[in-house]
């Protein structure tokens, strides 16, 4: 299928009209350009090829004998929702033809008919079809991409996470996402306006640390033409474009003080004022917002509001950072070994054990950022069809070396140190207590005796 209307045979067309003549000439005059054209004479013979045969178009009548062609345009309308509709009616009735636009069809056509006018019509209420049914297709990979499907989450600290984005979804209560540089912020605001009943408006994201301090105002609130220099037109701010959706704050912990001011009256007031205007705008937004900062030390600092603070976090989700959820690594170097070996043509379906066990050890300081970066590295070098340690960048391999992971544990007690060696290869692992005994070189026995001890069972 091209992105341009389908021609000749392959696009059905259906005409219901009880005058037989009319109904002849109208599909003559469509099968001469190529449409595949079956007529019915009445409104029940219509029915009846409706549900027989899946039509891309319906041209019908409005006033028939047995039946109202708006029933007929319903009933057929709910068998196949995607068939494009298009009415005829007579001079005296084009209200009827109003009302059955808003109910659905594309297009109404005035008898008596004219060659051109039909074919013209017929093209393009086929072209609105192809449109919706190509962003349907669109919708259905983005909802792949952003809702849950896309996120990997294999530890319990991150289904919490999941479950709590689940839960509030639907609700317009703000959130506050906070977590690392790359643990999965975006990807979680994006699955909470996928998952909301806002999810056919926008989602607008603004990087609120991105914007230079004076622009910010315009880029939020929009600006009247001639409201400062440089402002040669009107335009709208990004709260404006995300009306009835979502409006996505990242890095709320660096817009300036004087921002947070009137950002905080425009959450409190529900309008906003464009830049140079004393007109209110009523906006209806679900604010989502996201930093890597601590916000409470931020406001401590004097750097952020707290009343700001308090009305963006109608619920605070804390995303772990990838090294306290161990058990999420193997099953997000699968994920992105698919999805590279897939992007470079590639046939690589395995890691080996040794590898895996050396990208658990490392610490992520860019979470899973850096661990996607990390495997697209890996899939691009590797020669065979599997992942070793050879395809693991040599900067990971140092941060793995056990003798330079000890380093820093000088002045930390020998329990303390087991406790944590032992929660995290369990967590590695799975939860599965003979591999974890096996790979700590202990008995299994032992490991349950210690698990108890430390309250880790
Ligand atoms: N649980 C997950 N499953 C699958 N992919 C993930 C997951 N978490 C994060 N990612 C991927 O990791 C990358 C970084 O995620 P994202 O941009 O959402 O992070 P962030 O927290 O917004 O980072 P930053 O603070 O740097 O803006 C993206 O490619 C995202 O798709
Ligand atoms: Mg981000």
């Amino acid at each position: 299928m091209t992105s341009h209307v389908r021609s000749g045979k392959d696009v059905s067309v259906l005409i219901v009209d009880d005058d037989a003549a009319h109904a002849e000439s109208s599909a003559e005059c469509l099968r001469m350009v190529g449409y595949t054209v079956d007529t019915a004479m009445s409104g029940k013979a219509g029915l009846k090829a409706l549900d027989e045969k899946q039509y891309d178009l319906l041209l019908t009548d409005l006033v028939m004998s047995d039946m109202d062609g708006m029933e007929l345009m319903r009933r057929g309308l709910r068998m196949n929702p995607f068939m494009a509709v298009i009415v005829f009616t007579g001079h005296g009735s084009i209200e009827n033809a109003v009302d059955a636009m808003n109910e659905g069809a594309a297009d109404y056509i005035l008898k008596p008919l004219s060659v051109d006018g039909l074919r013209i019509k017929v093209g393009r209420a086929l072209e609105a079809r192809e449109l919706k049914l190509a962003n349907i297709d669109l919708r259905r990979r983005l909802d792949q991409k952003f809702g849950f499907e896309g996120i990997i989450a294999n530890s319990a600290a991150l289904q919490r996470v999941v479950k709590k984005v689940e839960l509030v979804a639907d609700t317009d209560v703000a959130v506050l996402l906070v977590g690392e540089s790359g643990t999965g912020k975006e990807l979680f605001a994006r699955a909470l306006h996928e998952n909301s009943r806002r999810r056919n408006n926008r989602f607008i994201p603004v990087n609120c640390g991105a914007i230079s301090p004076h622009l910010v105002e315009s880029e939020l609130f929009g600006h009247e033409k001639g409201a400062f220099t440089g402002a040669a037109y009107q335009r709208k701010g990004r709260f404006e474009y995300a009306n009835g959706g979502t409006l996505f704050l990242d890095e709320i912990g660096d817009m300036p003080l004087e921002t947070q001011v009137k950002l905080l009256r425009v959450l409190e007031d529900g309008e906003v004022y464009r830049v140079g205007s004393n007109q209110a705008q009523k906006v209806d937004v679900r604010i989502v917002s996201a930093t890597n900062r601590n916000l409470e030390q931020e406001i401590r600092n004097g750097r952020f509001r707290e009343d700001l603070f308090w009305r963006l976090k109608g619920i605070l989700i804390e995303i772990p950072a990838l090294r306290e959820r161990t058990s999420d690594i193997p099953a997000l170097v699968h994920h992105y070994l698919k999805e590279f070996s897939h992007a470079y043509g590639k046939e690589i379906t395995t890691i080996d054990r040794e590898a895996i066990s050396i990208l658990c050890a490392h610490p992520w300081p860019g979470n899973v950022r850096e661990l996607r970066n990390c495997v697209e590295e890996m899939v691009i070098v590797a020669k065979d069809d599997r992942l070793t340690i050879d395809s693991i960048p040599e900067r990971i391999h140092r941060s793995s070396k056990p003798e330079d992971r000890m380093a820093g544990l000088v002045g930390v007690s020998i329990k303390e140190v087991e406790k944590e060696l032992i929660r995290n290869t369990l967590a590695s692992v799975d939860g599965n207590r003979q591999e974890a005994a096996k790979i700590l070189e202990i008995g299994e026995r032992t490991l349950y005796r210690k698990l108890k001890r430390y309250g880790l069972s």
